[in-house]
Formats: C-alpha cells, structure tokens, sequence
C-alpha cells in the first residue's frame, strides 16, 4: 500500500463519536406478504431485506435525528450547548420548513448554533458528513453534528410491490471535530450528481412544480416513484466507478481498506461493487436484512454495525459510498479514529 494522504487546506476533521436510533415498530416480510402480491423468498433473494423498521405515526424525522444525536453527545461526553451546527441529511423532512436541522436544534436544547438540511436522496448523509468536515478543516468550526435520516414508509406506497418491498425508518448522527496530532481523519472523497436520472427515482407531489390538491393525492404523487432496474444499473455502475477513482487517486486498493460501509439500497449492489474492488467479504459492512433502505439513516447505522461487529477498529483506512435519488453518488475515504 502506498496511501498518500493529500494535505488539506486547513486542519484534518475526524469523526469523533457515533449515535444511531431506530423506531421499534417493525415491518417483516410476512406482513408485506398479506398487503400485495410478493414473498419472503423473492424479496430476500432480489434484495436481502427480511425487516425494516417504521416509525409511530405521532412522530418525525426530527424526533430520529433528536434520538441519535443525544446518543450520540453521550457517547462523546459533551452536552447539547458546545454544538456549533447541524447539518441534517434527509428526503423525508417533518415538514417543508422550517428545516429538520431547526427542529434538532430545539429538541435536543442545543445553545447558540446554526444548521441546515441537504436534500440529496439517499446520498444525504454522505454530503452532509462532507460539507460538516470542511467547516472543521478551514477552521470556522470545530464541533458539528452530522445527522443522516429517513422515514421512508410515510412516502411509500403499500399497494406498489416494487417499492414497498424496499424501504424502512432509521436514523443516525456523528460528531465532526479537528483530528489530534498524528491522526488522518477525513482522506478525500469524489462526487458527482445526474440529473437526468431524476425521472428514475422522485417523489413528484407536494413542492412547487405539483403542490398538494386532492388531484396530485388521487394520483398517488405524494409517494416514492421508481424504476427499479435503472437506478439499480446506475447505482451499480457508479458505485464502482467512483470508489475505483477515489482509492486509485489515493495510491490504495481495495484491499489496502479496513472497512467498506456502503449505503444499503440492495444486497446485490453492495456485493457487485466489493467484487469489483477485490474487497473480502468480511470487510464489507451489510445490515440490510434488519433496516431495509433507510436512505439517509444507511450508512451510520451500517458504522453501528461494523462496530458492534468488531470490524471498524481505531486506524481502519474506510470508504464510504452512496448513491441516491437525483442522482447522487457520493464516496469519502476516511480513517476511522475513534
Ligand atoms: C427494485 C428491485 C429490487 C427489483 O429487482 P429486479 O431484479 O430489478 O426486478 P424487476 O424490477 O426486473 O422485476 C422482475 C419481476 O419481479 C416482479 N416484482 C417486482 N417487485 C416484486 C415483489 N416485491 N415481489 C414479487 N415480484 C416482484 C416484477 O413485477 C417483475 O415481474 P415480471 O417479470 O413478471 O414483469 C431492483 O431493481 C433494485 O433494487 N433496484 C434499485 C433500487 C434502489 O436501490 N433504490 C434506492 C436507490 S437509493
């Protein structure tokens, strides 16, 4: 391995704690077997997915994201006052504004911060991670609350079998403070965004272009809208075509990685680009059988995961990759330094 750790501008960001938060409820593939024409079988071969979690009707996004960010405060032994911003990734925000970042800042008692929210399909958590890094490499910040999460079932439809087979609740948050001497932090990441596979996966009523009538309500634009085989085609290509370019700028390969924590869309595409990166198995982070698509809320739960694994350790070089509605591709190699 011959990692060169690109200098950045300022100082590094690291991550420095982790929360995740998922509601009770759950959806098994028993109970979609009773609401449309599908099996346990097809849906565990097509995608992996045996559960996914569904939040209570009295509660939003804002209440996941609140969940996991006081965990996750916890788990770095601070309170909710030394926040300096949130950034919230989410599709599925409580309300059109005032943004889920707001809602955090108040549930959670945070003091004097600002924040915002990153509307990037299921990428979100991803661009959220990299906009809050780049506040604590160029200085301005030194402690941002990252949140990533989706409450997917309240946009899908439970009479559609090739969408509401897939999608599930969840949430996440991580801290983001400068690294310590000696310490990598964040590495690099390369993105892109396609908007003409914007037709492939939306969610057309209730913004400007479609507000809510009665029309866009009987004509079901209120929920996720998806060509499954192009975003799965899309995904799968571009998946691998953004990490290959990212290890490859950075002198690794696959191999060279501790850790490979991939947005969990489908079994299939995470197991079609480790290959493609000669990763082993074991590196390579899936718990979508239990969380189904939580778009956002994916990849902290999946750090969740390696952990309670044992296969995210203090030093582990680790990439991330998502890709989402829009489309968004996003991938970020780090050093995990917790
Ligand atoms: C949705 C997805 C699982 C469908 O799997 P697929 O192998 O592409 O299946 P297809 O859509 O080609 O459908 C194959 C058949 O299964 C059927 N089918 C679709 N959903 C089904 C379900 N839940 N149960 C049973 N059959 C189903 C289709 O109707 C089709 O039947 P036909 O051959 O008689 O027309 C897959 O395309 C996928 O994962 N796409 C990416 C989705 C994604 O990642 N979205 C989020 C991006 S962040």
């Amino acid at each position: 391995m011959s990692l060169t750790v690109r200098p950045v501008v300022g100082r590094r960001a690291k991550i420095t704690a982790l929360g995740t938060y998922v509601p009770p409820d759950i959806i098994t593939n028993q109970d979609l077997e009773k609401m449309v024409e599908t099996s346990d079988q097809w849906i565990t071969e097509r995608t992996g997915i045996k559960t996914r979690h569904k939040l209570a009707p009295s509660l939003g996004v804002s209440d996941m994201c609140s969940e996991a960010a006081k965990k996750c405060l916890a788990a770095r032994g601070i309170g909710p006052e030394e926040v300096e911003v949130i950034i919230v990734g989410t599709v599925t925000p409580d309300m059109m504004y005032p943004s889920t970042a707001s809602l955090v800042q108040n549930k959670i008692g945070a003091g004097r911060c600002w924040g915002f929210d990153v509307s990037a399909g299921c990428t979100g958590f991803v661009y959220a991670l990299l906009a809050g890094a780049k506040m604590v490499e160029n200085g301005t910040h030194s402690k941002v609350l990252v949140c990533g999460a989706d409450a997917n079932t309240r946009m899908t439809d439970y009479t559609d079998r090739t969408t509401c087979v897939l999608f599930g609740d969840g949430s996440g948050a991580v801290l983001v403070e400068p690294a310590a001497a000696g310490e990598i932090g964040f590495i690099d990441s390369v993105n892109e965004i396609d908007g003409s596979g914007g037709v492939s996966l939306y969610m057309p009523g209730g913004g400007s272009l479609h507000p809510s009538t009665h029309e866009t309500v009987d004509k079901k634009m209120h929920y996720i809208h998806q060509d499954g085989p192009a975003v799965y085609k899309f995904a799968v290509r571009k998946m691998a075509e953004l990490t290959e370019a990212l290890l490859e700028r950075n002198g690794i390969g696959g191999k060279d990685l501790g850790c490979f924590i991939p947005h969990q869309a489908n079994k299939r595409i995470i197991t079609a680009t480790a290959e493609r990166l000669g990763m082993c198995p074991d590196r390579v982070i899936i718990n979508i059988e239990k969380y189904g698509n939580t778009s956002s809320g994916t990849i902290p739960l999946a750090m969740e995961t390696a952990i309670e694994e044992g296969k995210l350790k203090k030093g582990d070089l680790v990439l991330l990759a998502a890709v989402g509605a829009g489309f968004t591709v996003g991938t970020v190699l780090l050093r995990w330094e917790i």
